[in-house]
């Protein structure tokens, strides 16, 4: 008899994942880093050194550190996002997690059951949608302004909500550098936020997983910093700042948190040897290191909005980041650019269709992400200027009139 292994599968799966093929030529998705913004020697150092000196822990499940993680690293992370964030924090108050990815997974895990409903911002992180979706949970889109999350609109939806019965455990926000908008909210709607949270009662899960790639290297303070109790979770990661592939991220959140946490993070602790590499070279290098990462990705940013001009003219609409790895486009209603994202593919574009980085898909139906930390500069001129004539192929060049302006 033949194994139908598909009918033993826990029927509550998601889909099954599609085969990797390959990066593409023009890579405009993901939160990948350029492969010249990898500090190799300085990681060698760091490598060489630490595993001299603490290699032979290496025995132990981290238990030379506690269940947290390397406590190098933490003491680093906290005195880091003191200097950086205004966040007081202790190393009680950090977990170390393989990527804040896990940190999404297990801050879900431990406030939401399938059928909850949370808040998030209208245009979100797609990777945090999914897990939503796939935990059964639902999610209320807020509006998002040049300034972060409408306050008022917050309110209105909370209400509703609260009238419905419907309480929201937490508002999912990437305050810093929004993923996809890339606006930065200002501490004075951080406050109102916050006001609303504490009003309506529910939690801030803060991600903040780009704030450190700011061209001007200034940031408003974190929503952790704003409150004294432990409303406020808070994540970061170093997939963005030094390297995806190392899979390092942290929740930074009160004990009664952090314990829960550990009570469900059960893998054994997150890969020790990339810990205490990075403990050794944040130490001595990180602000050297992003300083340069920031220059380099304004140049970047810069090259891909120059593009976008040339190739699409005031057919694509956007704001001009202040920081980070993407840009979010807004494209004329004939261009879907979910079609479009499938054609460019073929060809060796990849780019991230808006409708799967929105709350509401139908939203997102003309707007894109296009990243440009991956590719190098020739790629992305080359990149763009194959993308429009694909796009101008398929949907006709779209009649627009005016010039656009950007707001900065
Ligand atoms: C907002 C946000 N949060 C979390 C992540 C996950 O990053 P990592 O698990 O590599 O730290 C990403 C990745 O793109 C992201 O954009």
């Amino acid at each position: 008899m033949s194994l139908e292994i598909e009918s033993f599968f826990n029927k509550d799966l998601p889909v099954s994942s599609a085969k990797y093929t390959g990066m593409p030529k023009y890579n405009f998705i993901g939160g990948n880093n350029s492969k010249d913004n990898i500090p190799i020697n300085e990681l060698i150092e760091s490598a060489n050194q630490t595993l001299k000196k603490n290699g032979k822990n290496l025995a132990l499940y981290g238990h030379n550190s506690g269940p947290q993680g390397n406590l190098s690293l933490r003491n680093f992370i906290c005195a880091y996002l003191k200097d950086y964030a205004d966040m007081e924090l202790n190393t009680d108050n950090v977990l170390i997690t393989s990527g804040s990815l896990q940190a999404l997974d297990l801050v879900n895990s431990i406030f939401l059951k399938s059928g909850d409903t949370v808040l998030v911002e209208e245009a979100t992180y797609g990777g945090a949608l999914s897990r939503l979706k796939n935990k059964g949970v639902k999610y209320e889109g807020i509006k998002l302004t040049e300034d972060g999350i409408c306050a008022a609109h917050l309110e209105d939806t909370v209400k509703e909500l609260n009238k419905k019965n419907i309480f929201p455990k937490f508002l999912y926000t990437i305050p810093t550098v929004q993923n996809p908008t890339g606006t930065i909210m200002s501490e004075e709607r951080r406050f109102e936020i916050l006001k609303i949270a504490k009003k309506y009662n529910f939690l801030i899960f803060e991600d903040d997983c780009y704030a450190d790639l700011i061209w001007n290297r200034s940031r408003p303070k974190a929503f952790y910093s704003l409150t004294e109790d432990s409303r406020v979770i808070y994540c970061g990661s170093f997939s963005k700042s030094i390297a995806p592939a190392l899979r390092i991220g942290y929740v930074v959140a009160g004990w009664e948190v952090i314990s829960k946490i550990l009570s469900i993070k059960n893998d054994g602790g997150s890969g020790a040897i990339e810990q205490m590499m990075l403990a050794d070279f944040c130490s001595k290098n990180y602000a050297k290191h992003v300083e340069k990462l920031v220059r380099d990705l304004k140049t970047k940013c810069d090259i891909m909005v120059g593009a976008l001009e040339k190739e699409f003219g005031s057919v694509a609409e956007f704001s001009v980041p202040p920081g980070g790895i993407f840009i979010w486009i807004t494209l004329p209603d004939s261009i879907d650019t979910k079609k479009l994202s499938i054609i460019a593919a073929e060809k060796g574009i990849t780019i991230n269709p808006g409708c799967e980085w929105v709350s509401n898909p139908d939203s997102g139906m003309h707007k894109m992400r296009l990243c440009f930390a991956n590719p190098e500069i020739d790629i992305i001129t080359e990149g763009i200027k194959k993308l429009s004539s694909l796009c101008y192929e398929e949907f006709g060049v779209p009649e627009i009139s005016g010039n656009v302006e950007r707001t900065v």
